[in-house]
């Protein structure tokens, strides 16, 4: 079948440009001297985490239970959980890790660690543990100033039910940056804040064998990452339009784009409607702080090519991308031509497909079914 053949909204997939940020990844990650655990809740296909590993990934990270069922039915054992631990999955996350080689939770409380460290005692297990660290993103973390999260890390090491195995960061703030001047900033913070908050906890007597930080933007960017242990980009497999307007990538490394048709086409008014609204796209609104009218995604022409700069997608509702010509643009598409988008967030975009479809020049060699749901 044929890009062209596709029912839409459809999620696209072009393995060769895909292949390209894979081994791209793998190479930075080895040049940096850093272990490679990426994450994969930007595309939760055991195909994609295939690929991954034949470029040397041994480990990966999830967000949710559903994406490590998946990885370990496909084989995979060395997993991180990077989110708090939510206390009511502790049962199917501990069945879970009982499969897995590695297994490793977060915590950032007292509270968590006491029932992951109490229902490890319960049946003569120890589970591994990771204690979120707060860079300056402000999300979830302990304050690594802070003599309570010293105090937490020392109640983490010495628990009879936990194995501690180190730190764990994530710089979201990274994507406040406009560009990768911006972004190596924020890339050496983190790794000061995290490395740095290691030495401490080592002068305390607590061993932190694992220092794990990593965003997208901040690992294309840091000078150097000596002291960090291992990095967790998830978003670089496909790349955005966001990534883009900060300077992580180019448009034409963008490998996930959502193909949609023209439903509707006003020449007069210069408007036009997609068949793809914020059911397939997303709401993410955007690199606004680079360019305020960015619009909901980047616009290409059905089979590819060069980015329609001359059309917008200024608006979403549920199943209606609202398209607008700029000006210079006379007339918008006609009803039936097909368009496709490079998404301002391809995680969010990609999490709302059943099946996406790999091309390679133009053909589509494979379906892939990513682990939806929690
Ligand atoms: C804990 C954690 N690690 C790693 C990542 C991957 O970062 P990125 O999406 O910038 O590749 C995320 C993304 O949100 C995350 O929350």
């Amino acid at each position: 079948m044929r890009i062209g053949e596709l029912p839409t909204p459809a999620a696209v997939v072009d393995l060769d440009v895909l292949q390209r940020n894979l081994s791209r990844m793998a190479q930075r990650a080895a040049a940096l001297g850093v272990a490679l655990r990426p994450h994969f809740k930007t595309h939760k296909c055991v195909e994609v985490a295939r690929l991954q590993s034949a470029c040397g990934v041994r480990g990966f990270t999830v967000s949710t239970l559903a994406e490590a069922r998946a990885l370990l039915a496909a084989g995979f054992g060395d997993l991180v959980w990077a989110v708090p631990l939510s206390p009511g999955r502790l049962d199917e996350a501990c069945l879970l890790a009982r499969k897995a080689e590695h297994f490793a939770f977060l915590v950032d409380s007292p509270e968590a660690s006491d029932s992951l460290d109490a229902r490890g005692r319960r049946a003569a297990e120890r589970h591994e543990v990771l204690l979120e660290v707060d860079c300056g993103y402000h999300r979830s973390g302990v304050d690594p100033g802070a003599g309570e999260s010293v105090a937490l890390a020392e109640r983490l090491a010495a628990a009879r039910g936990l194995s501690f195995r180190g730190l764990l960061t994530h710089a979201g703030h990274a994507y406040a940056c406009r560009d990768r001047r911006g972004a190596e900033a924020v890339a050496a913070e983190e790794r000061e804040v995290t490395v740095g908050f290691a030495q401490r906890l080592r002068e305390e007597g607590v061993a932190v064998e694992q220092v794990s930080v990593g965003s997208t933007p901040t690992v294309l960017a840091a000078d150097h990452l000596r002291g960090v242990t291992e990095v967790r980009p998830g978003n670089y497999v496909f790349f955005d339009a966001f990534q883009a307007a900060i300077g992580s990538c180019t448009l034409a490394d963008c490998a996930f784009t959502v193909l949609a048709t023209v439903t509707s086409a006003n020449g007069k008014e210069g408007r036009f409607a997609l068949d793809a609204g914020a059911l397939a796209l997303s709401k993410d609104p955007g690199p606004v702080h680079v360019d305020p009218r960015c619009g909901f995604g980047v616009l290409l022409p059905g089979e590819g090519g060069a980015p329609l700069h001359d059309l917008v997608l200024a608006a979403l509702s549920q199943e209606h991308g609202h398209g607008r010509t700029r000006p210079g643009r006379e007339k918008p598409p006609q009803v039936g031509d097909r368009i496709r988008v490079i998404p301002n967030h391809s995680c969010l975009a990609a999490a709302a497909f059943e099946t996406f479809y790999a091309v390679q020049a133009g053909e589509v060699v494979e379906l892939w079914h990513p682990a939806r749901g929690w």
